[in-house]
């Protein structure tokens, strides 16, 4: 039954972040990426505040990449489960670095030492974000969650609380437009429409920004004083890539489900459940037979403080 349909991953879920790992990895501007090297660039420390860092996977990523050997890291998140999960997640994801070593609190890549330390927490609100002193602040896969006013709130603490001292801000994966899958089908465009309804739906805190979610964290930064240096790192997942096809269908059915079943009654939709289910059963047979691949638009940003020396 659709409308009951358990979906296989919610997209805060540990398997899910482990799962995008790749795709993210792959996808992330090098343009944007040697920026941030060049920041590092001859810093003998480094201190990195990583918002909504989940199990790390930002951390497992970068920290290697990262021209420092002495690195310390903090991990915010408002999920302290995910948050236990790192040593784990940075063990299974690091397997590609032959050389990372990895135990509670600290990472070893070659000759570089990562400590880590991690806090439960809402990064927008929380204290301990704005009383650090920071050389870097990253985020990865973050502000599609977050509405709007909650995003002007962390750019305006962040320019009062840093100052001069502002760090850059290095923000990766941010949804920049809908699924576009291909081949091409008339249903697609209510079901990205209705899929983009239910994230910007009402919710407690309020509407998240979802596929807007890039161009507004981009304005948001100019507007307090941030210098934006944005690329495309867009999702192109092949036939090959079922079990991320399959995932991402999982998110649409569940998310149209929900909206088509609120709608239900109405006259306001022109898409129903049938549709729905006719759409979903040839979308999943296309991944089985290798015939369907899925673009998913983000970009990457680098956000300079305009108004003051970076933090050295
Ligand atoms: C899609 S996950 C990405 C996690 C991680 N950055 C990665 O790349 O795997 C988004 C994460 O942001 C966290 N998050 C969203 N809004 C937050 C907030 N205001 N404060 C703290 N964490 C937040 C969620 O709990 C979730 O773990």
């Amino acid at each position: 039954m659709l409308a009951t349909a358990t979906p296989a991953f919610v997209p805060t879920d540990y398997e899910w972040l482990r799962l995008r790992f790749e795709a993210d990895r792959r996808s992330r501007s090098d343009a944007l990426l040697s920026r941030v090297r060049e920041h590092c660039t001859g810093r003998p420390t480094l201190r990195v505040l990583d918002l909504g860092a989940g199990a790390g996977a930002n951390l497992v990523y970068l920290a290697p990449r990262l021209p420092v050997d002495e690195q310390d890291w903090v991990l915010v998140d408002r999920d302290g489960a995910l948050l236990d999960r790192v040593p784990a997640c940075c063990r299974a994801l690091g397997s590609a670095s032959p050389s990372m070593e990895v135990e509670p609190g600290r990472l070893r890549v070659g000759g570089q030492r990562v400590r880590y330390q991690t806090i439960v927490g809402d990064f927008v609100t929380d204290a301990r974000v704005y009383e650090g002193r920071w050389d870097l602040v990253v985020a990865n896969a973050v502000f599609d969650l977050l509405p709007e006013p909650a995003i002007a709130r962390f750019f305006e603490r962040a320019r009062w609380a840093f100052g001069d001292g502002c760090p850059p801000l290095y923000f990766t994966l941010n949804l920049d437009a809908g699924p576009a899958f291909h081949p091409e089908s008339p249903e697609d465009e209510p079901v990205r429409a209705l899929f983009h309804a239910h994230m910007r739906r009402p919710q407690a805190l309020g509407r998240a920004l979802g596929p807007e979610s890039a161009r507004a964290v981009a304005r948001i930064a100019e507007r307090f004083g941030f210098i934006v240096h944005a690329e495309q790192s867009p999702w192109q997942l092949g036939p090959s890539e079922a079990r991320m096809l399959h995932a991402k269908l999982d998110f649409v059915e569940n998310a149209v489900t929900e909206m088509v079943n609120a709608e239900r009654g109405t006259a306001r939709l022109g898409f129903g459940i049938d549709a729905l289910a006719r759409w979903m059963a040839a979308r999943r047979a296309q991944v089985d037979r290798g015939e369907l691949s899925l673009t998913v638009a983000h970009r990457d940003l680098w956000l300079t403080p305009g108004f003051g020396a970076l933090a050295r």
